[in-house]
Protein backbone atom coordinates (compact mmCIF):
# COMPACT_ATOMS: atom_id res chain seq x y z
CA UNK A 1 0.00 0.00 0.00
CA UNK A 2 1.58 3.44 -1.07
CA UNK A 3 1.07 6.34 1.28
CA UNK A 4 1.88 9.50 0.25
CA UNK A 5 2.28 11.18 3.97
CA UNK A 6 2.61 15.12 3.62
CA UNK A 7 3.83 18.03 5.97
CA UNK A 8 4.20 21.67 5.30
CA UNK A 9 4.94 23.30 8.61
CA UNK A 10 5.97 22.87 12.34
CA UNK A 11 3.86 21.38 14.21
CA UNK A 12 3.09 18.57 11.73
CA UNK A 13 6.82 17.12 11.98
CA UNK A 14 6.02 15.38 15.20
CA UNK A 15 3.14 14.28 14.19
CA UNK A 16 4.05 12.73 11.21
CA UNK A 17 7.43 11.37 12.91
CA UNK A 18 5.58 8.54 14.60
CA UNK A 19 3.23 7.57 11.83
CA UNK A 20 6.18 7.17 9.62
CA UNK A 21 7.91 4.47 11.71
CA UNK A 22 4.88 2.65 12.19
CA UNK A 23 4.46 2.33 8.51
CA UNK A 24 7.97 1.50 8.07
CA UNK A 25 8.10 -1.36 10.40
CA UNK A 26 5.57 -3.23 8.10
CA UNK A 27 6.32 -3.95 4.90
CA UNK A 28 3.04 -4.09 3.86
CA UNK A 29 3.23 0.10 3.74
CA UNK A 30 5.21 2.05 1.19
CA UNK A 31 5.60 5.19 3.08
CA UNK A 32 6.61 8.26 0.94
CA UNK A 33 7.00 11.68 2.85
CA UNK A 34 5.98 14.82 1.03
CA UNK A 35 7.55 18.05 2.24
CA UNK A 36 5.25 21.13 0.98
CA UNK A 37 7.83 23.29 2.12
CA UNK A 38 5.53 25.90 3.66
CA UNK A 39 8.04 26.58 6.56
CA UNK A 40 11.57 26.25 4.98
CA UNK A 41 13.56 27.82 7.79
CA UNK A 42 16.85 25.88 9.64
CA UNK A 43 14.99 26.85 12.58
CA UNK A 44 11.60 26.02 11.37
CA UNK A 45 11.93 22.69 9.56
CA UNK A 46 14.90 20.80 9.14
CA UNK A 47 15.84 20.64 12.90
CA UNK A 48 12.59 18.83 13.12
CA UNK A 49 13.88 16.08 10.34
CA UNK A 50 16.84 15.44 11.92
CA UNK A 51 15.75 15.35 15.42
CA UNK A 52 13.24 13.41 14.87
CA UNK A 53 14.67 11.10 12.69
CA UNK A 54 12.39 11.81 9.80
CA UNK A 55 13.86 10.76 6.12
CA UNK A 56 15.10 13.16 3.83
CA UNK A 57 11.50 14.19 2.02
CA UNK A 58 10.79 11.88 -1.48
CA UNK A 59 9.90 15.35 -2.73
CA UNK A 60 9.86 19.11 -1.38
CA UNK A 61 7.44 21.32 -2.72
CA UNK A 62 9.25 24.48 -2.10
CA UNK A 63 6.24 26.65 -2.23
CA UNK A 64 7.13 29.06 1.08
CA UNK A 65 4.99 31.92 2.45
CA UNK A 66 2.58 33.65 0.71
CA UNK A 67 -0.61 34.77 1.12
CA UNK A 68 -3.10 32.05 2.07
CA UNK A 69 -4.70 31.61 -1.55
CA UNK A 70 -0.99 32.08 -3.30
CA UNK A 71 -0.06 29.59 -0.50
CA UNK A 72 -2.63 26.80 -0.84
CA UNK A 73 -2.65 27.29 -4.52
CA UNK A 74 0.68 26.48 -5.12
CA UNK A 75 0.81 23.41 -2.54
CA UNK A 76 -2.14 22.23 -5.17
CA UNK A 77 -0.73 23.01 -8.61
CA UNK A 78 2.86 21.06 -7.37
CA UNK A 79 1.11 18.63 -5.26
CA UNK A 80 -1.16 17.41 -8.43
CA UNK A 81 1.79 17.76 -10.64
CA UNK A 82 4.32 14.85 -8.13
CA UNK A 83 0.89 12.45 -7.38
CA UNK A 84 0.09 12.59 -10.80
CA UNK A 85 3.38 11.08 -12.03
CA UNK A 86 3.51 8.72 -9.31
CA UNK A 87 -0.62 7.91 -8.34
CA UNK A 88 -0.50 6.67 -4.35
CA UNK A 89 -3.26 4.37 -2.71
CA UNK A 90 -4.09 6.90 0.22
CA UNK A 91 -2.63 10.67 1.01
CA UNK A 92 -2.68 11.14 4.66
CA UNK A 93 -2.58 14.61 5.82
CA UNK A 94 -2.20 15.81 9.75
CA UNK A 95 -3.14 18.79 11.79
CA UNK A 96 -4.52 21.69 10.44
CA UNK A 97 -2.51 23.85 8.33
CA UNK A 98 -2.82 25.29 4.64
CA UNK A 99 -0.42 22.37 3.29
CA UNK A 100 -2.99 19.70 5.25
CA UNK A 101 -6.08 21.16 3.07
CA UNK A 102 -4.21 21.53 -0.29
CA UNK A 103 -2.85 18.09 -0.44
CA UNK A 104 -6.56 16.95 1.07
CA UNK A 105 -8.29 18.57 -1.99
CA UNK A 106 -5.91 17.93 -4.66
CA UNK A 107 -6.33 13.63 -3.63
CA UNK A 108 -10.11 14.03 -3.09
CA UNK A 109 -10.51 14.81 -6.71
CA UNK A 110 -8.06 12.68 -8.42
CA UNK A 111 -10.58 9.75 -6.48
CA UNK A 112 -7.42 9.24 -4.01
CA UNK A 113 -8.41 8.24 -0.70
CA UNK A 114 -7.60 10.72 1.74
CA UNK A 115 -6.62 10.39 5.81
CA UNK A 116 -6.95 13.05 7.83
CA UNK A 117 -5.08 12.85 11.30
CA UNK A 118 -6.36 15.11 13.76
CA UNK A 119 -9.93 15.46 12.50
CA UNK A 120 -12.84 16.38 13.83
CA UNK A 121 -11.66 19.68 15.98
CA UNK A 122 -13.76 22.38 16.07
CA UNK A 123 -13.14 25.73 17.89
CA UNK A 124 -16.29 26.87 16.35
CA UNK A 125 -14.35 30.31 15.54
CA UNK A 126 -14.13 30.67 11.42
CA UNK A 127 -12.17 33.67 11.64
CA UNK A 128 -9.05 30.95 12.51
CA UNK A 129 -7.50 29.69 8.81
CA UNK A 130 -7.09 26.84 10.72
CA UNK A 131 -10.69 26.02 12.09
CA UNK A 132 -11.54 26.68 7.77
CA UNK A 133 -8.66 24.24 7.15
CA UNK A 134 -10.19 21.50 9.77
CA UNK A 135 -13.71 21.52 8.53
CA UNK A 136 -12.79 21.36 4.41
CA UNK A 137 -10.34 18.71 4.94
CA UNK A 138 -12.71 17.01 7.30
CA UNK A 139 -15.75 17.15 4.53
CA UNK A 140 -13.44 15.50 2.25
CA UNK A 141 -11.66 12.70 4.00
CA UNK A 142 -12.52 9.09 3.88
CA UNK A 143 -10.34 8.22 7.26
CA UNK A 144 -11.18 10.51 9.75
CA UNK A 145 -8.58 9.86 13.11
CA UNK A 146 -9.59 11.94 15.94
CA UNK A 147 -7.41 12.85 19.15
CA UNK A 148 -10.18 12.97 21.68
CA UNK A 149 -14.26 12.19 22.21
CA UNK A 150 -15.49 15.85 21.26
CA UNK A 151 -13.85 15.43 17.59
CA UNK A 152 -16.57 12.42 17.19
CA UNK A 153 -19.18 14.57 18.00
CA UNK A 154 -18.64 17.52 16.19
CA UNK A 155 -18.22 15.38 13.31
CA UNK A 156 -21.65 13.42 13.98
CA UNK A 157 -22.90 16.87 14.31
CA UNK A 158 -21.45 17.42 10.86
CA UNK A 159 -22.88 14.32 9.10
CA UNK A 160 -19.97 12.45 8.86
CA UNK A 161 -20.73 8.66 8.84
CA UNK A 162 -19.14 7.08 12.25
CA UNK A 163 -17.70 4.50 9.69
CA UNK A 164 -15.47 6.73 8.59
CA UNK A 165 -14.38 7.82 11.97
CA UNK A 166 -11.57 6.54 14.12
CA UNK A 167 -10.67 7.63 17.83
CA UNK A 168 -7.46 6.60 17.69
CA UNK A 169 -5.39 8.38 20.31
CA UNK A 170 -2.66 11.59 19.75
CA UNK A 171 0.20 11.11 17.56
CA UNK A 172 1.99 14.23 19.03
CA UNK A 173 1.72 12.67 22.37
CA UNK A 174 2.76 9.30 20.45
CA UNK A 175 6.23 11.74 19.61
CA UNK A 176 5.95 13.30 22.87
CA UNK A 177 6.68 10.16 25.02
CA UNK A 178 9.17 8.37 22.58
CA UNK A 179 11.38 11.50 23.42
CA UNK A 180 10.67 12.50 26.88
CA UNK A 181 13.94 10.85 28.13
CA UNK A 182 16.05 12.34 25.43
CA UNK A 183 15.28 15.42 25.86
CA UNK A 184 15.84 15.05 29.74
CA UNK A 185 19.47 15.19 28.46
CA UNK A 186 19.29 18.30 27.16
CA UNK A 187 21.56 21.59 27.93
CA UNK A 188 19.59 24.41 27.05
CA UNK A 189 18.68 25.17 30.81
CA UNK A 190 21.75 25.22 31.27
CA UNK A 191 22.48 27.15 28.10
CA UNK A 192 19.93 29.97 29.08
CA UNK A 193 20.92 29.83 32.59
CA UNK A 194 17.54 28.69 33.83
CA UNK A 195 16.78 26.59 37.52
CA UNK A 196 14.59 24.05 36.88
CA UNK A 197 11.01 24.85 37.69
CA UNK A 198 11.67 28.79 38.51
CA UNK A 199 10.77 29.73 34.55
CA UNK A 200 7.64 30.63 32.27
CA UNK A 201 7.83 29.43 28.74
CA UNK A 202 6.29 31.71 26.49
CA UNK A 203 5.20 30.97 22.67
CA UNK A 204 2.51 33.80 20.31
CA UNK A 205 1.75 33.21 16.68
CA UNK A 206 -1.68 33.03 15.76
CA UNK A 207 -2.84 36.49 13.71
CA UNK A 208 -5.50 37.53 16.49
CA UNK A 209 -3.05 38.27 18.84
CA UNK A 210 -0.05 39.11 17.07
CA UNK A 211 -0.85 40.79 13.82
CA UNK A 212 -2.21 44.27 14.99
CA UNK A 213 -0.75 46.26 17.65
CA UNK A 214 -3.61 46.31 19.98
CA UNK A 215 -3.64 42.65 21.65
CA UNK A 216 -0.18 42.22 20.75
CA UNK A 217 0.47 45.44 23.05
CA UNK A 218 -2.27 44.40 25.77
CA UNK A 219 0.47 40.99 26.10
CA UNK A 220 2.87 42.94 26.37
CA UNK A 221 1.70 45.05 29.57
CA UNK A 222 0.54 41.61 31.43
CA UNK A 223 4.59 39.90 30.83
CA UNK A 224 5.90 43.36 31.98
CA UNK A 225 4.23 42.26 35.06
CA UNK A 226 4.86 38.32 34.93
CA UNK A 227 8.22 38.76 34.29
CA UNK A 228 9.20 40.42 37.68
CA UNK A 229 7.46 36.70 39.58
CA UNK A 230 9.46 34.42 36.67
CA UNK A 231 11.58 35.05 34.22
CA UNK A 232 10.42 33.86 30.67
CA UNK A 233 12.05 31.97 28.12
CA UNK A 234 9.97 33.07 24.73
CA UNK A 235 11.21 30.98 21.51
CA UNK A 236 9.81 33.48 18.76
CA UNK A 237 7.99 32.71 15.57
CA UNK A 238 9.58 34.56 12.59
CA UNK A 239 6.52 36.49 12.15
CA UNK A 240 5.89 37.56 15.63
CA UNK A 241 9.56 38.72 16.13
CA UNK A 242 8.91 40.83 12.90
CA UNK A 243 5.68 42.40 14.55
CA UNK A 244 6.92 42.78 17.85
CA UNK A 245 9.85 45.08 16.23
CA UNK A 246 7.47 46.70 13.81
CA UNK A 247 4.97 48.17 16.65
CA UNK A 248 7.62 48.95 18.67
CA UNK A 249 6.78 46.79 21.29
CA UNK A 250 10.30 44.08 21.18
CA UNK A 251 12.51 46.62 23.42
CA UNK A 252 9.92 47.35 25.83
CA UNK A 253 9.16 43.48 26.46
CA UNK A 254 13.28 42.90 26.36
CA UNK A 255 13.64 45.62 29.00
CA UNK A 256 15.87 44.53 32.40
CA UNK A 257 16.39 41.40 30.83
CA UNK A 258 14.24 39.38 32.28
CA UNK A 259 12.48 38.22 29.09
CA UNK A 260 15.02 36.10 26.47
CA UNK A 261 13.72 36.64 23.35
CA UNK A 262 15.34 33.33 21.49
CA UNK A 263 15.22 31.79 18.26
CA UNK A 264 12.68 28.88 17.22
CA UNK A 265 14.03 25.91 19.64
CA UNK A 266 14.30 22.31 17.55
CA UNK A 267 11.83 19.58 19.23
CA UNK A 268 14.26 18.34 22.24
CA UNK A 269 15.14 21.39 23.55
CA UNK A 270 11.79 22.45 23.18
CA UNK A 271 10.24 19.75 25.32
CA UNK A 272 12.97 19.69 28.17
CA UNK A 273 11.98 23.51 28.18
CA UNK A 274 8.48 23.19 28.56
CA UNK A 275 9.16 19.87 30.82
CA UNK A 276 11.18 21.65 33.23
CA UNK A 277 9.33 24.94 33.27
CA UNK A 278 6.75 26.12 36.09
CA UNK A 279 4.33 27.17 33.91
CA UNK A 280 3.78 27.51 30.07
CA UNK A 281 1.98 30.97 28.19
CA UNK A 282 0.94 30.32 24.71
CA UNK A 283 -1.71 30.35 22.15
CA UNK A 284 -0.59 27.53 20.46
CA UNK A 285 -2.97 24.53 19.81
CA UNK A 286 0.17 21.64 20.19
CA UNK A 287 1.37 22.81 23.54
CA UNK A 288 -2.20 22.87 25.24
CA UNK A 289 -1.59 19.46 24.75
CA UNK A 290 1.58 18.88 25.15
CA UNK A 291 1.27 20.78 29.02
CA UNK A 292 -1.72 18.34 29.62
CA UNK A 293 0.39 15.17 29.45
CA UNK A 294 3.41 16.83 31.40
CA UNK A 295 1.12 18.35 34.16
CA UNK A 296 2.49 21.73 33.70
CA UNK A 297 -0.13 25.11 33.60
CA UNK A 298 -1.13 26.28 30.48
CA UNK A 299 -2.27 30.13 30.21
CA UNK A 300 -3.96 29.71 27.07
CA UNK A 301 -4.06 33.24 24.89
CA UNK A 302 -6.78 32.45 22.99
CA UNK A 303 -10.84 32.88 23.12
CA UNK A 304 -11.77 29.64 22.45
CA UNK A 305 -9.77 25.65 21.94
CA UNK A 306 -10.88 23.38 19.78
CA UNK A 307 -9.00 20.96 22.45
CA UNK A 308 -11.46 21.13 25.14
CA UNK A 309 -10.16 18.10 26.57
CA UNK A 310 -7.08 20.42 27.58
CA UNK A 311 -9.02 22.45 29.64
CA UNK A 312 -11.93 20.06 31.21
CA UNK A 313 -9.21 17.16 31.69
CA UNK A 314 -6.06 18.74 31.86
CA UNK A 315 -3.77 21.74 32.83
CA UNK A 316 -4.97 24.76 29.94
CA UNK A 317 -6.93 27.91 31.05
CA UNK A 318 -8.22 29.97 28.41
CA UNK A 319 -8.15 33.90 28.79
CA UNK A 320 -7.68 35.65 25.49
CA UNK A 321 -5.54 38.41 25.50
CA UNK A 322 -6.83 40.61 28.21
CA UNK A 323 -4.05 42.18 30.51
CA UNK A 324 -5.83 41.46 33.76
CA UNK A 325 -7.12 37.68 32.93
CA UNK A 326 -3.92 37.06 31.41
CA UNK A 327 -2.30 38.16 35.01
CA UNK A 328 -4.83 36.09 36.85
CA UNK A 329 -4.60 33.06 35.81
CA UNK A 330 -0.71 33.58 35.21
CA UNK A 331 -0.73 34.14 39.06
CA UNK A 332 -2.40 30.71 39.59
CA UNK A 333 0.01 28.81 37.45
CA UNK A 334 3.07 30.22 39.09
CA UNK A 335 1.17 29.42 42.46
CA UNK A 336 0.23 25.91 41.43
CA UNK A 337 3.21 25.36 39.65
CA UNK A 338 2.85 21.19 38.11
CA UNK A 339 -0.06 19.42 38.64
CA UNK A 340 -1.38 16.03 38.46
CA UNK A 341 -3.55 16.08 35.24
CA UNK A 342 -5.71 13.25 34.15
CA UNK A 343 -4.46 12.02 30.99
CA UNK A 344 -7.07 12.27 28.03
CA UNK A 345 -8.22 8.94 26.93
CA UNK A 346 -6.26 7.00 24.74
CA UNK A 347 -2.99 9.36 25.27
CA UNK A 348 -0.66 6.61 25.62
CA UNK A 349 1.93 6.56 23.14
CA UNK A 350 0.50 4.13 20.41
CA UNK A 351 -2.02 6.40 18.48
CA UNK A 352 0.24 5.35 15.35
CA UNK A 353 0.14 1.91 15.89
CA UNK A 354 -3.73 2.20 15.94
CA UNK A 355 -3.83 4.57 12.81
CA UNK A 356 -1.42 1.82 10.75
CA UNK A 357 -3.53 -1.35 11.95
CA UNK A 358 -7.05 0.21 10.54
CA UNK A 359 -5.22 1.68 7.52
CA UNK A 360 -4.18 -2.34 6.89
CA UNK A 361 -7.32 -3.69 7.95
CA UNK A 362 -8.90 -1.35 4.84
CA UNK A 363 -6.70 -2.14 2.47
CA UNK A 364 -6.14 -5.54 2.72
C1 LIG B 1 1.41 28.13 10.25
C2 LIG B 1 0.02 27.53 10.35
C3 LIG B 1 -0.42 27.52 11.81
C4 LIG B 1 0.60 26.85 12.69
C5 LIG B 1 1.93 27.57 12.51
C6 LIG B 1 3.02 27.01 13.38
C7 LIG B 1 -1.52 27.96 8.48
C8 LIG B 1 -2.71 28.71 8.07
N1 LIG B 1 -0.96 28.32 9.63
O1 LIG B 1 1.32 29.50 10.60
O2 LIG B 1 -1.63 26.81 11.91
O3 LIG B 1 0.20 26.91 14.03
O4 LIG B 1 2.29 27.46 11.13
O5 LIG B 1 4.21 27.71 13.27
O6 LIG B 1 -1.11 27.06 7.80
N2 LIG B 1 8.23 32.34 8.05
C9 LIG B 1 9.60 32.30 8.10
N3 LIG B 1 10.20 31.08 8.00
C10 LIG B 1 9.52 29.93 7.82
C11 LIG B 1 8.12 29.98 7.75
C12 LIG B 1 7.49 31.19 7.87
O7 LIG B 1 10.25 33.32 8.26
O8 LIG B 1 10.15 28.85 7.73
C13 LIG B 1 7.54 33.63 8.20
C14 LIG B 1 7.25 34.29 6.90
O9 LIG B 1 7.37 35.67 7.06
C15 LIG B 1 5.81 33.94 6.63
C16 LIG B 1 5.25 33.90 8.03
O10 LIG B 1 6.30 33.42 8.85
O11 LIG B 1 5.18 34.84 5.80
C17 LIG B 1 4.02 33.04 8.22
O12 LIG B 1 4.24 31.71 7.78
P1 LIG B 1 2.99 30.82 7.33
O13 LIG B 1 3.44 29.48 6.94
O14 LIG B 1 2.17 31.57 6.35
O15 LIG B 1 2.07 30.73 8.62
P2 LIG B 1 2.42 30.56 10.18
O16 LIG B 1 2.09 31.80 10.86
O17 LIG B 1 3.78 29.98 10.37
Amino acid sequence: MKVANVVGARPNFMKIAPILQAMRQDSFFTPILIHTGQHYDAAMSDVFFRELELPIPDVNLSVGSGSHGKQTGEVMVRFEEVISADRPDLVLVVGDVNSTLAAALVAAKMHIKVAHVEAGLRSFDRSMPEEINRILTDAISDFLFVTERSAEHNLAAEGVKAEKVFFVGNVMIDALMANRKRAAASDVLKRFRLEENAYAVLTLHRPSNVDAAEPLERIVAALEVIRDKAPIVFPAHPRTLKNLQRFGLLERLERGGKVRVVEPLGYVDFLRLTDASRMVITDSGGLQEETTMLGVPCVTLRENTERPVTVEQGTSTLVGNDTAKILAAAENGLASGRMTARIPELWDGQAAERIAAVLKKHFS
